[in-house]
């Protein structure tokens, strides 16, 4: 039988009450680091990182009605208090709520990778929202990502280290990706798409960046 998803308010950040720029030591009730996810699906990542890193604030952004209800119902009964989340459309949210130099970290594990040629323009990363990343990172702010799609991959980091950031204008430089804190043994980061595809053998593609 189905589980009846609870909805917390004290989780979820409404997109009609955003009005401007957003305050994120009002939004978590404290200062404190910000790290976004974008696309959290059911937040297996935001939960255990949030768990292993308590004095981060993370934010959680999914679009899909049905994750976003899973996610609430599953950090509220985790009775986490650093981790909010929110339905909305990412890139309007980037550009529109999240202020300049406010997040220290970007995660962005298994994007959609719109593998047919005609629907690949629905493709996160392009240079429009990786300028957006770039001017929402605090100064040495980093942004990791993950995927299972090779092309995707090439194409990321075609756009990270020659198009937005080039060797003669450097705005990003590669760093480490070490596994994330909430991970268990074997994974990069442990969201659930990982956890599908490590099950699959798929190999998968990791890279993290800094602000410079
Ligand atoms: C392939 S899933 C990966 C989910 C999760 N990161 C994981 O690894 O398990 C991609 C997620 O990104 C969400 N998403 C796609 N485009 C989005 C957008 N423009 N804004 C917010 N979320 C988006 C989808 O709804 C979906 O939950």
């Amino acid at each position: 039988m189905a589980r009846i998803l609870k909805d917390y308010l004290s989780v979820s950040l409404r997109g009609e009450d955003l009005d401007g720029k957003i305050d994120f030591v009002r939004i978590f009730g404290r200062p404190g680091p910000v790290h976004i996810e974008i696309g959290s699906g059911k937040a297996a990542f935001l939960l255990n990182q949030a768990k292993a890193m308590p004095h981060v604030n993370f934010l959680g952004i999914e679009r899909a009605a049905k994750f976003y209800r899973y996610a609430v119902d599953r950090i509220g009964r985790w009775g986490l208090k650093n981790v909010r989340i929110i339905r909305i459309d990412a890139p309007h949210f980037l550009a529109d709520f999240v202020p300049a130099d406010s997040v220290e970290c970007f995660h962005i594990y298994f994007p959609d990778p719109w593998p047919k040629k005609r629907h690949q323009k629905r493709r996160f990363f392009n240079s429009a929202n990786l300028n957006q990343l770039l001017r929402c990172l605090v100064p040495a702010g980093t942004i990791r990502i993950a995927t299972d799609h090779a092309g995707y991959f090439e194409q990321i980091q075609h756009l990270l280290t020659t198009e937005v950031s080039s060797p003669a204008c450097p705005l990003l430089e590669r760093i480490d990706f070490s596994p994330a804190a909430g991970a268990d043994q074997g994974e990069w980061v442990g969201t659930n798409f990982e956890r599908k595809y490590l099950k699959d053998q798929r190999p998968i593609y990791t890279l993290a960046v800094r602000k410079v």
